[in-house]
């Protein structure tokens, strides 16, 4: 067994001519781990051409460096997802480590202020800026596609969400001109900085979920009402927490308006139809299809064409012939939650990335 003192990490991880403020380890073929670069040293390309030459698929870092690697991980990260030096998947799974760290110290700021913290904000914000061109990738929604079904966890839904929500939106360019009028398809300028906005909403849906208790977010048994009228409350609250921010109102608005239904009989407002901010529409199909593609607490995934079937009411969700899906009567009757037009024109984009299967 390898020793535990060291975490494995790829060596796309590391970029050329940066200062990383930790010692980098090789695993040699003596069973030993030698130092390959000091803490404070610039790597140079020779040095990872080397390492990939040798064949190596991961470098370590002593366990206690963690902490700065992990700060190491953000502010490099659109220098390491524009990386030659590793796989889609590799910058895949750092940039969902990244994402779920930068959700989790959104949340854990805003609880101690009660609104979201200028500096978390800022964080977001470079995170998704960071982010846009990788995600927009047709590879990097093949990579995302291999973690489809994994654990459920609040920081990994809202990734992934981030991650659907602006790919879906660069596919379809009337629905972000739906989002913002003014917008010109031609302006790519203009382009990113709106997916930017849009992917700020879709990473920051959930906030308001830092209020409920953990016993009711993964409670197996059906909720009481009064658990119900409590889970009730988050896009609300998520909205009070980014009040003071400056994102725009459109972005609040789609936190305040995640779960309505199109047909009527969501929460809070009740309201539908066009009365329902078009992101949060947009949003209400990807964060359904999302949490019933992933592990939740109180069930298993369902396939993502399952998925889709239920979304779209041919099949019941006590119908599904999957073993590792069980009746979860949060799922029933979902036709009514999404506006058909949207439905369908994510459909068409889950296919064209191979992602409906
Ligand atoms: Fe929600």
């Amino acid at each position: 067994m390898k020793n535990v003192k060291y975490v494995a990490i790829p060596p796309g991880a590391i970029i050329p001519g940066v200062l990383p403020e930790f010692k980098i380890f090789i695993f040699s073929q003596d069973g030993t781990y030698v130092l390959w670069a000091q803490e404070g040293n610039k790597v140079t390309q020779e040095q990872l051409a080397k390492l990939s030459e040798g064949g190596f698929n991961e470098v370590f870092v002593d366990i206690e460096d963690h902490f700065k690697y992990e700060r190491y991980l953000e502010t490099n990260l659109g220098n390491i997802l524009e990386s030659r030096w590793s796989s889609d998947e590799q910058k895949t799974s750092i940039f969902s480590k990244v994402s779920a760290n930068v959700v989790k110290t959104a949340i854990e700021s805003s609880l101690g202020l009660g609104t979201m913290g200028v500096e978390a904000m800022q964080q977001t914000i470079r995170l998704v800026k960071n982010a846009l061109i990788f995600i927009m990738e047709a590879n990097s929604m093949k990579a995302l596609a291999k973690m489809i079904g994994h654990d459920y966890q609040t920081y990994e839904h809202a990734t992934k969400v981030l991650w659907f929500t602006v790919a879906f939106l660069r596919n379809n360019l009337d629905v972000l001109k739906q989002i913002q009028p003014s917008f010109e398809t031609s302006d790519k300028n203009q382009m990113i900085e709106l997916l930017g906005q849009c992917g700020v909403g879709a990473l920051l849906h959930d906030i308001g979920k830092a209020f409920i208790p953990a016993a009711i977010l993964n409670k197996t048994d059906p909720l009481t009402p009064v658990e119900w009228e409590i889970i009730k409350r988050h896009p609300f609250s998520g909205m009070a927490m980014l009040l003071d921010t400056d994102i725009p109102d459109f972005v609040k608005k789609a936190v305040l308006h995640h779960h309505e239904d199109f047909h009527g009989g969501g929460y809070p407002m009740g309201i539908k139809g066009q009365n329902i901010s078009i992101l949060a529409r947009v949003l209400r199909i990807i964060d359904t299809f999302e949490a019933m593609t992933s592990r939740r607490p109180y069930k298993a995934a369902i396939r993502p064409g399952e998925a889709v079937q239920i979304m779209i009411g041919i099949t019941q969700i006590d119908k599904v012939e999957d073993s590792r899906s069980q009746v979860d009567y949060r799922d029933q009757d979902m036709k009514r939650c999404f506006e058909e037009t949207l439905l369908r024109k994510f459909i068409v984009f889950l296919g064209s990335y191979d992602l409906s299967r």
